[in-house]
């Protein structure tokens, strides 16, 4: 299953990304897990995309094309992948289908703007990719990562004033992609305002649909 998971910040992508790759044992690509890797390293990408994620805007187009260029080629990928915050704009969709890879779906995970305000002030991340949230998706002992055991963060661009510019940047260039998608005839929409293990079962149930 080639797979597209498209929704605003915050509303449930790397949650159900992770799903996903459990059941269809297809690996993910999450462009933002990789700028933020990246960022960290202390790497010229990350020096590149650190002042675009602060504020909330797009890295540009050519920079993540060529991320997700690399990505594709490896044999990790042959049976199927997700693309996790790609592709975020038409140049970036475009470019996709310019490199002749044919999408199974389109999956939109979609949650109002407010309910993504609020649940983004508790979300907490782990260096190792996992995400909970401090209502919604607690880990088993507070603060601290079921996975791997280290201390869980809030990401920087979570807050509020960053979120709201996030949201902004959402609606006026990925949003569109919809559009784009529907006009194609693979965009499948869920309701991703309910819990998560509602969401979850909605997202397998739609992908348990597809034809691939
Ligand atoms: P990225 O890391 O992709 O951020 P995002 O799209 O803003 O998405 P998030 O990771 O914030 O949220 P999510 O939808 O994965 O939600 P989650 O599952 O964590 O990108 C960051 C930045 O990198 C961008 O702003 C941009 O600058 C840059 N970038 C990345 N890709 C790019 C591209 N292609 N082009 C250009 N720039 C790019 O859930 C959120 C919280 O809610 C969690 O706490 C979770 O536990 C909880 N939750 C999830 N589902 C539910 C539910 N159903 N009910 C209740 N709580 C829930």
């Amino acid at each position: 299953m080639k797979l597209i998971l498209l929704g605003a910040p915050g509303a449930g992508k790397g949650t159900q990304s992770a799903n996903i790759s459990a059941k269809y044992n297809i690996p993910a690509i999450a462009t933002g897990d990789i700028l933020r890797a990246a960022i960290k390293e202390g790497t010229e990408l990350g020096k590149s995309a650190k002042s675009y994620i602060d504020a909330g805007k797009l890295v540009p187009d050519e920079v993540v094309i060529g991320i997700i260029n690399e990505k594709l080629a490896s044999e990790s990928c042959r049976n199927g992948f997700i693309l996790d915050g790609f592709p975020r704009s038409i140049p970036q969709a475009e470019a996709l289908d310019a490199m002749g890879v044919k999408m199974d779906v389109v999956l939109n995970i979609e949650v109002p703007d407010e309910k993504i305000i609020e649940r983004m002030s508790g979300r907490r991340v782990c260096s190792c990719g996992a995400s909970y949230h401090v209502a919604y998706l607690p880990p088993k002992k507070d603060g601290v990562c079921d996975k791997c055991g280290a201390e869980l963060y809030v990401r920087a661009d979570d807050a509020e004033a960053t979120v709201r510019n996030r949201l902004e940047t959402y609606h006026a260039q990925t949003e569109p992609l919809k559009e784009y998608y529907a006009v194609k005839g693979i965009l499948v929409t869920v309701n991703g305002r309910d819990e998560v293990a509602d969401t979850t079962a909605d997202v397998l149930a739609a992908l348990d649909k597809v034809e691939c």
